[in-house]
């Protein structure tokens, strides 16, 4: 068995799907199958032995296929019910479910589940096939996987992506912030009180069946070992007579996100008059990074603790901690947003007054820092995809007509889909009240809607060193979502005992 030894507990390596692990940046083509079930014995003799690529690292391989399952796909399939109702709540509900769910994650307006083209009613998908080639191969890979899973499989949707990744639609340098996963499991169990930013994250954040960052097993389907009477599955490092089926799996958020790239830049150029300097200074500002990705936070000049796993970690070493009103990148800013890196406490010394000073509140500066939750507990490992067509140069031409579509396959792994995607999403993202601020959501992905209060969210500030914020006002919104669905993307044997065991 392959693995990563630590404190003398294993990682099983070649049972973790190599998603989880790898972005494979060297495999740049990509297309997503969804599909759904029309024969649940030729679907589950499929998924029995198709060829999973684990996250053993002999050498970088040429194509990677990996699998993940809805909640409607295990009942598909014949799963055990009980085995599917083990699982989280937002992952057996689905992420289309219920119309509070679609108010928290922004899922309104033009965004609503009734306008997607899959994901809700007969098009939410039972399975999603990701396959990742090297140039020249995916044509080949697809249509091979394609013919072998006809008989068990109806396909929905295949979702392309665009060869050239690395810069987003609007024409971002992207995949440049990562989370440090714990795979040496070196963070101890119980770090209460972190008081810095720290990006190396617990592997229990990402893979289930590990200690997350409160220290504990986020909850997973236990099973007693008479349901597994082959002893496919691991046993449950923290409950050992039972068979753990989340283990070394993740739940995977699959969001199709259209960006509309000539109205973003348009906006810009008019809420910059024409001068065009300025409109790319707003846009970094949006964003919190100039095109090429440098931060507008400038390098703190120590390095970020917990290291970074970005090819440019130059790009990365940086906190917002010296600009708390957000004179260098706006606190409204998607990254800041998305990322406050902060950390449990108001950072400070370590100690018993200065944790009590700052706790309850007697230090000015401690409080603007406390209005945004800890970061460690919110950390997504991004995994997406651009898909359509590449960011024209021509699009502010008075003339240009729309260019064709274009946008994100959003895709994110996580242990916990309440607590970091819908979080994010909800709470950061989506808050009109994000970080103290007011009549604004996030700057790329907000719906504009007014909030519950009636207040607009069309707004962005930007603060200036002497005087009011900078505000833009009655910015439309950029991106629509137009598909999505929550996974679950097992490990490998609970992949194989899903498929053979009823
Ligand atoms: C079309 C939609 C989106 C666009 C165009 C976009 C664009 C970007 C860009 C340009 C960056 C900076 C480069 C980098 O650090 O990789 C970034 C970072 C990030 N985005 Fe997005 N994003 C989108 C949607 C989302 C969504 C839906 C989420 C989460 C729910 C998200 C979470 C993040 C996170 C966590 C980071 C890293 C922040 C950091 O650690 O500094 N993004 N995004």
């Amino acid at each position: 068995m392959s693995t990563i030894l630590s404190q003398g507990r294993a990682v099983e390596l070649d049972d973790v799907q190599g998603l989880v692990r790898f972005g494979y940046r060297h495999l740049t083509e990509a297309c997503f199958l969804l599909l759904r079930v029309k024969d649940a014995a030729a679907a589950r003799a499929w998924l029995a032995r198709v060829p999973i690529t684990n996250a053993v690292k002999a050498a970088p391989p040429q194509t990677a296929l990996h699998v993940a399952l809805t909640s409607e796909g295990l009942r598909a399939l014949g799963v055990a019910p009980d085995l599917c109702e083990g699982f989280s709540a937002e992952f057996v509900a689905g992420m289309a479910s219920d119309a509070g769910r679609a108010r928290r994650l922004g899922d309104v307006g033009a965004n609503d589940p009734k306008y997607w083209q899959w994901g809700v009613g007969e098009r939410v998908p039972h399975v999603a096939v990701l396959l990742y080639a090297k140039s020249g191969r995916l044509a080949a890979l697809a249509q091979e996987v394609e013919a072998q899973c006809a008989a068990g499989f109806m396909r929905i949707e295949r979702l392309s992506t665009s060869a050239a990744q690395g810069v987003e639609p609007f024409g971002f340098v992207d995949g440049i912030s990562q989370p440090q996963v714990d795979w040496e499991r070196e963070r101890p169990v119980r770090d209460w009180d972190q008081l810095e930013y720290n990006n190396l994250t617990c592997l229990g954040e990402f893979l289930l069946g590990y200690p997350n960052e409160y220290g504990l097993y986020t909850p997973r389907p236990l099973l007693a070992p008479q349901r597994d009477p082959g002893a496919l599955l691991p046993r449950a490092e923290d409950a050992s007579d039972h068979a753990d089926l989340g283990r070394n799996g993740s739940y995977l958020v699959l969001r199709q996100l259209r960006q509309d790239v000539q109205g973003f830049w348009r906006e810009l150029d008019r809420q910059a008059g024409g001068d065009a300097d300025l409109r790319e200074r707003l846009a970094a500002a949006m964003v919190g990074r100039k095109r090429n990705g440098e931060p507008l936070e400038a390098p703190s000049g120590k390095s970020v603790a917990g290291g970074t796993p970005t090819p440019r970690a130059d790009l990365n070493e940086f906190t917002y901690l010296d600009d708390p009103r957000g004179l260098h990148c706006p606190l409204g800013a998607h990254i800041r947003r998305a990322n406050p890196r902060n950390a449990d406490l108001p950072s400070g010394t370590r100690g018993l007054l200065s944790r009590l000073c700052r706790v309850l509140g007697f230090n000015a500066a401690a409080l603007e820092q406390d209005l945004v939750a800890s970061t460690r507990f919110h950390r997504l490992l991004r995994r997406g995809r651009k898909y359509g067509a590449d960011a024209a140069p021509a699009l502010l031409a008075a003339d240009s007509s729309p260019g064709a579509e274009a946008g994100l396959h959003f895709i994110c792994l996580a242990a916990n889909i309440k607590r970091q995607f819908e979080f994010v999403q909800s709470a950061w993202l989506m808050g009109s009240k994000f970080a103290g601020l007011s009549s604004e959501r996030d700057p790329l992905l907000g719906h504009r809607l007014p909030d519950l209060g009636g207040s607009p969210t069309d707004g962005f500030s930007i603060p200036q060193a002497a005087g009011p914020d900078r505000r833009l006002s009655g910015l439309p919104q950029f991106v629509t979502v137009v598909g999505g669905a929550y996974f679950f993307l097992p490990g490998i044997r609970a992949l194989r005992y899903l498929a053979t065991t009823r």
